[in-house]
């Protein structure tokens, strides 16, 4: 591969179990995945965000509602409300397209067998949204850099999230 075209980097990246994640049960299951491929789990928390917090994280950085329109945003911001959510910073190579990889397109529908949201959720994009109701897609994951950053920042203090050699790391040197 020529030099200039190479741009991989190690990247930290936001990951949310959403509630019917949490309520499901299978949330072991689902960070198993993340584990096998290597990603590392930098910080990690049960959480019950507020309608604000939700607000910020879905308008304010990812701008849903000009994306969805307003109706979707309140049912997803409801949705999510449903009841705890566990969230958690996972760090490796190019780490915000492999997990996007990892968790599968938004559409439950569209996902691929072999990605989280086409192996454990069916229920359709379309049919949610115009029943005006979130969609239960199982996880949150930073689409980009800029909202990986910011993500981060607002779910997560400097002093919650961890420094540490993975095994690989600490015998290659
Ligand atoms: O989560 P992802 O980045 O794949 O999709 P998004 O376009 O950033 O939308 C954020 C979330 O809003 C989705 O994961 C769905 O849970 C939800 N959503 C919804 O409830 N209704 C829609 N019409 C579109 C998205
Ligand atoms: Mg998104």
């Amino acid at each position: 591969m020529a030099e200039e075209t190479y741009t991989g980097k190690v990247e930290r990246t936001l990951v949310v179990f959403k509630p019917d994640s949490v309520q499901r049960g299978i949330v072991g299951e689902l960070m198993s995945r993340f584990e096998r491929v290597g990603l590392k789990i930098n910080g990690i928390k049960m959480t019950s965000p507020d309608r604000d917090h939700l607000y910020h994280h879905y308008e304010v950085i990812s701008k849903m509602a000009s994306r969805w329109g307003e109706k979707a945003l309140d049912g997803l911001v409801s949705y999510m409300m449903e009841g705890p959510v566990i969230a958690m910073v996972l760090e490796g190579v190019e780490a915000i397209e492999v997990v996007r990889k990892v968790v599968g397109p938004t559409d439950p529908k569209k996902a691929d067998m072999g990605t989280i949201r086409g192996d454990y959720s069916h229920v359709a994009l379309g049919y949610m949204h115009a029943r005006k109701v979130g969609l239960p897609n199982l996880i949150h994951a930073s689409g980009n850099t800029s909202e990986a950053e910011q993500e981060i920042n607002h779910w997560f203090r400097p002093d919650e999230l961890y420094d540490y050699p993975v095994l690989a790391e600490k015998y290659s040197r």
